[in-house]
């Protein structure tokens, strides 16, 4: 059956290189079994079987949320209070949301995680990444993956985020690698917190290595607190993607920018726990392909809202607003290696949104307003204001 979108006040596209972000009026598309397959003038459209009445507005693609870690419980604002009166951002801060996420029941984590894809969905989210790594026990990460399985095919096992309280490092690796990695089998992708007051590099590598052999992909967290050299590690090994990059230097750019991994920022954790934000204009101008993400999680980043992350990205990190939207929709699917997701583009799968607003430039430029009026994945309306 074919669907006809049409009477789209601005449609707005995204093309292959950072940034090509552009806008058509009277343009329509078509799409068939959730999948675009046709895109041009509203007068030259072919015949459809039904119709979506875009009413004059604003239409972009879904936005791909790369990286989010929603499977936990309890909450962290003290924490975020503490740091809002001068107190440092604390990794081992990760430990309470541990104690409350493996005192949770099934059903419990279940909510937590169905409400917060409910927010995604209203903020025009319409693919995303969701994470381990707040059990720490082989029973409670694996639970974890399952859980994170019935809402996303974006599943990464992140057993190694931080060791647990009263096991030695070395000890809880073994158990990651031995016990935990062959276990993964829901996860699509392997991640390690390879940072100062987490794992080193060696150890991620050990991690990564592991996972891959038994079928999963690297992905990586690195840089955020420090620079210990994740950034040449998540390049040797092809990762799809190194995730915070708050403190890079030329050298990691320059990698970067030479490999297929993609730097995806997440402006929500600098706001969060009040660190600098890193400057995206030396990374595009270097030709690093660029991603942005929520980081959705109790402790350093806690919005489910992608139009706020653009807002900040593009207020804070020195983002055009084409290099924000481009980011957050065909840079999202880069770091995901999805290549039908991201544009609104024959062949793409039928993920788009529609905004209160004239155009997309209305997302940075009126900050914390909610914008999105009705979000369809796959051709299909999955949020309606
Ligand atoms: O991506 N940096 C590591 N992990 C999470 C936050 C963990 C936490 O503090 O709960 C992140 O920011
Ligand atoms: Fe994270």
């Amino acid at each position: 059956m074919k669907t006809l979108v049409s009477n789209i006040g601005s449609l707005t596209r995204t093309g292959l290189n950072q940034g090509e972000v552009w806008t058509e009026n009277d343009a329509a598309f078509v799409f068939e079994d959730g999948v675009i397959s046709w895109v041009g003038p509203r007068h030259e459209a072919p015949e459809a079987d039904s119709h979506i009445d875009a009413m004059g507005k604003t239409c972009i693609p879904g936005f791909v949320d790369s990286h989010a870690h929603l499977v936990f419980a309890g909450s962290r604002e003290g924490d975020f209070a503490g740091r809002m009166s001068g107190a440092d951002y604390q990794p081992a801060g990760i430990h309470s949301t541990v104690s409350a996420t493996r005192e949770a029941t099934d059903d419990q984590l279940r909510e937590n995680v169905q409400n917060l894809v409910n927010e995604f969905k209203r903020s025009g989210i319409t693919e995303f990444e969701i994470k381990s790594g707040y059990g720490l026990s082989v029973e409670s990460e694996i639970k974890s993956i399952e859980i994170a399985s019935e809402f996303t095919s974006q599943v990464t096992f992140l057993g190694a985020h931080v060791t647990p309280k009263g096991v030695l490092p070395e000890h809880y690796l073994q158990t990651v690698i031995d016990e935990m990695i062959p276990r993964a089998t829901s996860a699509k992708w392997i991640d390690v917190f390879c940072d100062q007051g987490a794992f080193d590099v060696d150890q991620a590598r050990r991690v990564l290595l592991a996972g891959i052999e038994h079928g999963l992909k690297p992905r990586l967290h690195g840089n955020q607190i420090a620079n210990i050299g994740a950034v040449e590690l998540a390049c040797e090994l092809d990762a799809a993607s190194i995730d915070h990059c708050t403190y890079l230097n030329e050298a990691d750019i320059k990698a970067l920018a030479s490999s297929n991994t993609v730097a995806t920022l997440l402006p929500g954790v600098e706001f969060s726990t009040n660190s600098p934000y890193p400057d995206a204009s030396k990374l595009i101008e270097a030709g690093v392909k660029v991603a942005l993400a929520t980081d959705c999680n109790p402790g350093t980043s806690f919005t489910s809202s992608m139009p706020f992350c653009i807002a900040l990205a593009v207020r804070e990190m020195n983002f055009t607003v084409e290099q924000a939207l481009w980011a957050a929709t065909r840079g999202g699917a880069l770091a995901l290696r999805e290549e039908n997701l991201g544009a609104i583009e024959v062949g793409k799968r039928a993920d788009f949104v529609f905004l209160d607003a004239p155009n997309f430039i209305h997302l940075a430029y009126r900050p914390g307003v909610d914008l999105i009026l009705k979000t369809y994945r796959a051709g299909e309306l999955i949020y309606e204001r």
